[in-house]
Order: structure tokens, then C-alpha cells, then sequence
């Protein structure tokens, strides 16, 4: 008897079929919205689940998921996952690193161009037929080039972005995380670690992408923006739960940092009306790592780590221990 698996939410065409080919798959492709109860009744039919970051796993869930061995989430977040309760559990969860780093790392650093140069305000200014001529101020934004770009959180995705600053703009590039990288690294991208005060204070643009988790809620409310310059930008491409939104609309509507831009809310997929309300931000639907070869490259990672771990009893990218 094939394994059952859930599929979450809907995915390419190509890799369902795969999935079809070895398991017994229950699958969501018309999105559905799940209600916490039909999703863990669907969830309790089966041995596996294709999940979204959307898609939580939690004591609660796992309690009504007895046959459930493994959650196979199509990111490379994880803060949906409860990862210790579903290790108690013995239910393997896995994500979806590296192969999104490059793709989001440009994201990031085109979030933080649009940002800096203020490309959304002024295209709305256009198609609103409101550019009646030529001015030397209009819609002129903060320099990226040469600038210097601060980086909270410096795991992969923060050293692309530390690259594409220090090597293709010739920014100079600080960075805060717990761990310093090696000097080796350090110089290779031409970063230098801070404070994460400082960071706050020096930087130009600031851009986080540390990981989730509820020991960096709100890093970064109203004491951090208090600390950053007039002139300066955030851009957050991480998950909207380490900014305070409030303290973000309150220093964006102040003018005391310039603008933000945002592609994770903190109560995504609504946003907060302050944030729609004002013309200093850039604000996009957490779309990061979405290119079409990406994605698919995420999916097939997500598959493999199902099909390999019915096979074989080991996944590709596991995020716990659990013995089979
Ligand atoms: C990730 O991979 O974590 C992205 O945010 C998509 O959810």
C-alpha cells in the first residue's frame, strides 16, 4: 500500500504527477482555504504532507496526526513548524535551502532599489497622469551606490545580498548575527561585523533577513528605529513578525527613517491599513524567492525530501532527527 500524502496548496502540475507516481496523494490543487479543524481532519488521513510556510504543524495538530512521519515544507522558513514538538512527535519536518538563495537575494536587493529610489510612488504618480514636467527633485530618493547597506542576519541569503552590495555596488557592507563568519568570509564579501546597535545607526539601508523565531519578535521596534538616520531605508525579506509594524507606520508616517520596503507582514495575508495608507513604502505579497525555475526547484526539493524518506528512511534536507 502506497503512503498517503497530503499536498497542501497547489503546485506545478509536474510535480504532483511525480508525487501521483509513489503516493497515495490527497491534494488541495483548488486552494481551499483550511479552517483549523478540515486541516487537521485532512492532515489525520495521511503518513505525509507537502506544507507551505503558511501551513502550521503544532502539538495540536500533531495530536490529531498519529500515522503523520513527515512535513515537507516548500521554504526554507520554518516558523510554522513546532520543529521540538514534532521531534517528540517523531515526525520529520524539512525545509528548502539554498536552492531560493540567489533568487532571493536579488529580491532583496531590488526591494531595496525600488525602495531607495522610490519606483512604486513615482509609477503610481504616473499612471495617475499627475507628471506634468521635468524637475530637479522629483521623486529624488537616497543613493545605493557607495552607500552602506547593514545586514541583520548573515546566514546565506544575507551573504548574497552582502556580495551584490560590496561587489556590484561598492557599498560598504556591516552586518549583525549571533555568530561572526570566519574573516575569511568576512573579506571574501568585504563585510564587517557590528553591533546591532550600530548596525541601526551607521547603515543607509537596512535590510534583515535573520530567521523567525519568537526570540527576535519585534527585533527591530521603535528603540531600533529611533537609532536610524532620517535618510535611511528598511527592507524586510525575512517574516514580518521581527518588525513592529505600529513602530514602523508611526516612524514612516514621522518621516524619522525615510522608507521601508516590505515583502513579509506581520498578520500577512492582510496588511496592516496603516502601512496601504502611506506612499513611503514599497509593499509586495512575499514574493521573495518567486521566480518560476525557483519555485520549481523548491518543489522538487520538497517531493524528494517525501519520496526519499518513504524509500529510503532519509530525507535530503531534514531540520530534526527522528528515527524511522
Ligand atoms: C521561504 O522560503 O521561507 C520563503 O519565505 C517562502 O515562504
Amino acid at each position: 500500500m502506497k503512503p498517503r500524502i497530503l499536498v497542501a496548496r497547489p503546485i506545478f502540475p509536474e510535480i504532483l504527477d511525480l508525487l501521483v507516481s509513489h503516493f497515495d496523494v490527497l491534494s488541495n490543487q483548488p486552494d481551499s482555504v483550511w479552517t483549523p479543524e478540515s486541516w487537521k481532519q485532512g492532515l489525520s488521513q495521511c503518513h505525509g504532507a507537502l506544507t507551505t510556510g503558511a501551513d502550521p504543524i503544532n502539538a495540536d495538530v500533531l495530536a490529531a496526526c498519529p500515522n503523520l512521519r513527515i512535513c515537507a515544507n516548500m521554504a526554507v522558513g520554518f516558523n510554522n513548524f513546532d520543529v521540538p514538538a514534532m521531534t517528540a512527535a517523531r515526525v520529520l519536518a524539512t525545509n528548502t535551502p539554498d536552492v531560493l538563495t540567489e533568487t532571493t537575494a536579488d529580491f532583496g536587493f531590488a526591494l531595496l532599489m525600488a525602495t531607495a529610489r522610490r519606483m512604486a510612488e513615482s509609477e503610481h504618480f504616473l499612471r495617475a497622469g499627475r507628471w506634468t514636467q521635468w524637475r530637479y527633485d522629483l521623486f529624488a530618493g537616497a543613493e545605493v551606490h557607495g552607500s552602506t547597506l547593514g545586514i541583520l542576519g548573515m546566514g546565506r541569503i544575507g551573504q548574497a545580498i552582502a556580495r551584490r552590495g560590496a561587489h556590484g555596488f561598492g557599498m560598504k557592507v556591516i552586518y549583525h548575527n549571533r555568530s561572526r563568519l570566519p574573516q575569511v568570509t568576512e573579506g571574501e564579501l568585504r563585510a564587517t561585523w557590528v553591533g546591532k546597535e550600530d548596525l541601526f545607526r551607521q547603515a543607509d539601508h537596512v535590510v534583515l533577513v535573520l530567521p523567525y523565531s519568537p526570540s527576535v519578535h519585534h527585533t527591530v521596534g521603535a528603540s531600533e528605529l529611533a537609532l536610524m538616520k532620517p535618510s535611511a531605508t528598511l527592507v524586510n525579506i525575512a517574516r514580518g513578525g521581527i518588525v513592529d509594524e505600529a513602530a514602523l507606520i508611526a516612524a514612516l508616517r514621522e518621516r524619522r527613517i525615510s522608507a521601508a520596503g516590505l515583502d513579509v507582514f506581520e498578520g500577512e495575508p492582510q496588511v496592516n491599513p496603516g502601512l496601504l495608507a502611506l506612499d513611503n513604502v514599497v509593499l509586495t505579497p512575499h514574493i521573495a524567492s518567486a521566480t518560476i525555475a525557483t519555485r520549481m526547484k523548491m518543489a522538487k526539493l520538497a517531493a524528494d525530501n517525501l519520496i526519499e524518506f518513504f524509500s529510503r528512511g532519509q530525507a535530503m534536507t531534514p531540520l530534526n532527527e527522528v528515527s524511522a
